[in-house]
């Protein structure tokens, strides 16, 4: 189901902000008028991502280092550490500006 989560204008350009979509906890990433969502909670051992460096295309944890891409959640960069934890992705979920509100698809 479709959850209104906040205006646009709520997260200012590059920024990031942790709302609720349903029964989800979900991290906004704002470039532009582009919005990703993704599990506000990183895959490795569930800390939160909304410290980490978001650049416009990937969240990098500040915890141990894992970047994700937000577009699909692949990892695109392993910290050595982080070499043998395996592959898990970050979660994301359709997300949508219409009328300068977002729009995220998640369970309710
Ligand atoms: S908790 Fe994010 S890389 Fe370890």
């Amino acid at each position: 189901m479709e959850h209104d989560v906040c205006a646009l204008e709520d997260i200012s350009d590059g920024g990031k902000k942790v709302v609720s979509a349903g029964r989800e906890k979900v991290l906004l990433l704002r470039k532009g008028d582009e919005v990703w969502a993704v599990d506000s909670k990183c895959p490795h051992m569930k800390l939160p991502l909304s410290t980490g460096k978001w650049d416009g295309e990937t969240i990098k944890c500040r915890f141990h280092g894992a970047c994700y891409n937000v577009s699909d959640g692949r990892r695109t960069k392993t910290a050595w550490l982080l070499a043998n934890v395996g592959t898990d992705a970050l979660a994301t979920y359709p997300c949508t500006v219409k009328d300068g509100r977002i729009l995220v698809e998640a369970a309710d």
